[in-house]
């Protein structure tokens, strides 16, 4: 990890490789987590499904042409940038990304394992196993996925890591009619402090990350699943929201992108195994 410290003035992550799934679509936490780690000094793999899946409608997927356009503004802002297609599942997939990342950058120094869907509402009583599966598999076995390949890299670096895992505060409290989501999210916080247990000897640090309901991307489609179930406005179900938060505001992209450069960087060394809430006081354990 030594090489983790820069000199005096330059960015706190230059010249580290960083990789983020599900970052393609342009209201997601994907696509800020990625700036913010352009911006910190990162060379940025920024990855998406980019393709077309049976539950899910095709506003909710991140396409090559959003990848595209986000990762021609990153360019623009002078980071180097690859926009690669990843169905987190598929396992060969993501050892072929983690390959071209390496071959492209040379190395592979952080992890955020962002991608995730919990557009699935529906209560215990009615909810297909489908339903079950689909959400188990991307936020999972996505993750598990992800993370035993770019260990793999890490290990074989011997400079150490970061793995950051997106969870939420659905992984610290119930909600109803999301329980695939909520069981998930759960789920990613012990594979999260599994991962930490077993990869510390290797100077890699596994947290994750619990934002409460963020306005945008997924949290914007729930907004709107709560606010029509509860007969009022998405205005009046956020003021509502409100008032259950201390800091007296929602969550942005930005608040959890910022936990994500934190947890990446040098001063976050000897945090690991965390699930650290990022929700304005609206999670406190
Ligand atoms: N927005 C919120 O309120 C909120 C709150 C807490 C946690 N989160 C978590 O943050 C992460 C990002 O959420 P978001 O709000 O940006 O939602 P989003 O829908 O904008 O982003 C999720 C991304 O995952 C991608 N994806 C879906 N299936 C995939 C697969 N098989 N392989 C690769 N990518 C796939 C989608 O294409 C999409 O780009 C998710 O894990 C979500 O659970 C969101």
């Amino acid at each position: 990890m030594s090489d983790r410290q820069e000199p005096r003035g330059r960015r706190p992550l230059e010249g580290q490789v960083a990789l983020v799934t599900g970052a393609g679509r342009r209201q997601g936490l994907g696509r800020a987590i990625c700036a913010r780690l352009a911006a910190d000094g990162c060379r940025v793999v920024l990855t998406d499904i980019a393709a077309a899946q049976p539950l899910l409608a095709s506003e909710h997927i991140g396409t090559q042409s959003e990848m595209e356009l986000t990762a021609a503004e990153l360019r623009a802002e002078g980071a180097e940038v690859l926009a690669l297609a990843l169905d987190v599942r598929d396992e060969a997939q993501v050892e072929a990304v983690i390959a071209n990342t390496v071959r492209q950058f040379g190395r592979l120094d952080i992890l955020v394992n962002n991608a995730g869907i919990g557009y699935l509402f529906s209560p215990i009583v009615d909810m297909p196993a489908d339903f079950w599966k689909a959400v188990m598999e991307v936020n999972l076995l996505g993750p598990l996925l992800c993370t035993k390949h770019a260990a793999r890299q890490m290990i074989a670096q011997a400079r150490g890591g970061r793995i950051v895992n997106i969870a939420s505060q659905a992984a610290k409290s119930g909600h109803p009619h999301l329980a695939a989501y909520i069981a998930s999210k759960h789920g990613l916080v012990g594979l999260t402090r599994t991962a930490a247990l077993e990869l510390g000897q290797h100077g890699i640090t596994v947290n994750a990350v619990c934002p409460n309901h963020v306005t945008t991307g997924l949290g914007a489609v729930q907004n709107a699943y709560y606010a029509k179930l509860a007969g009022i406005s998405v205005e009046d179900y956020l003021a509502k929201m409100r008032q259950g938060i201390p800091l007296g505001r929602v969550g942005q992209a930005a608040d959890t992108a910022n936990a994500c450069a934190f947890l990446c960087s040098e001063a976050a060394a000897y945090i690991t195994g965390e699930a650290m809430n990022v929700s304005g006081g609206a999670e406190m354990h």
